[in-house]
């Protein structure tokens, strides 16, 4: 993949499609499942996400979409064996070996959201090398949640906000949702439009809270070392069946209503 400056497409039937959703947000599920059911160890589960993740880079940047969120690990993670937690720790490391010299000439940011405390100071540099090296993009936007939770992120929003306002930095009566978003590790990216969930599970494990209020949620059927483009597809084309509202009315029934 050259990672392309989104373009409407020029064809007639594209033309006629409602656009890519801009913000994407996917909960990597199902590695451990994929490994067990060949009899591998769930370690190669893992190494076979980062090869999913690859591919899905490439293809949401192909389907227009300008933002992408992945959910690498969570702050509830740290339960798992330490042999399967080392392996987690590695992901990035290995990603990046493999892929940031293409990310930085294919114009994409990478911003790595989640708690730094706990990782070890090798991690925390390469997550600072690939934000610094990617700075200036801004044709795709990858932005990697890892040592992250929701409610982690809340809270330490909450924290900052009250220092803040103890310090005299900024009054109790500023604080509202736009200011509490800009205390958010998500701060200044839109919030996501589609959150979609391989792997068959059909819940949220703690994952963009707060930027989740108004998303459309599909869940698949398929682990995630297999998905490839045709799932990000069909994804988007299932978010293009709903109708969102935001709290709001359809329009013809505010009409009906008079
Ligand atoms: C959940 O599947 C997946 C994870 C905890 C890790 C996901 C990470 C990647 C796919 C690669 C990340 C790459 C970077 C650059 C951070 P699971 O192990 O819970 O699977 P299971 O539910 O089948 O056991």
């Amino acid at each position: 993949m050259a990672l392309a400056k989104p373009q409407p497409s020029t064809s007639a039937a594209a033309a006629a499609e409602a656009p890519a959703p801009l913000h994407v947000a996917i909960v990597m599920d199902g590695n451990g499942r994929w490994a067990k059911r060949r009899g591998l160890p769930r370690t190669l589960g893992h190494r076979a996400g980062v090869e999913s993740l690859k591919k899905t880079v490439a293809s949401a940047a192909d389907l227009n979409i300008r933002w992408l969120t992945v959910f690498g690990f969570s702050t509830e993670n740290w339960s798992r064996p330490a042999s399967e937690v080392a392996e987690l720790m590695a992901l990035p490391k290995r990603y990046f070996e493999a892929e940031l010299g293409r990310l930085e000439r294919d114009g994409v940011r990478v911003r790595i959201i989640g708690r730094r405390e706990g990782l070890s100071q090798e991690l925390v540099d390469i997550c600072a090398e690939a934000e610094a090296r990617t700075a200036a993009n801004d044709r795709f936007f990858l932005q990697i949640a890892f040592n992250y939770g929701g409610q982690a992120d809340i809270a330490d929003a909450a924290q900052r906000i009250a220092r803040d306002a103890v310090a005299g930095r900024i009054s109790p009566d500023a604080v509202n949702e736009g200011l509490f978003a800009s205390y958010l590790g998500t701060a200044g990216v839109p919030a996501p439009d589609l959150i979609v969930r391989p792997s068959g599970e059909q819940r949220l494990s703690n994952f963009m809270l707060w930027e989740a209020a108004y998303a459309e949620f599909v869940f698949q059927d398929v682990l995630w070392p297999d998905y490839g483009p045709e799932h990000l597809k069909a994804a988007i084309d299932e978010f293009h069946t709903r109708e969102r509202r935001y709290g709001g009315a359809v329009a013809d029934d505010v009409l009906a209503a008079g």
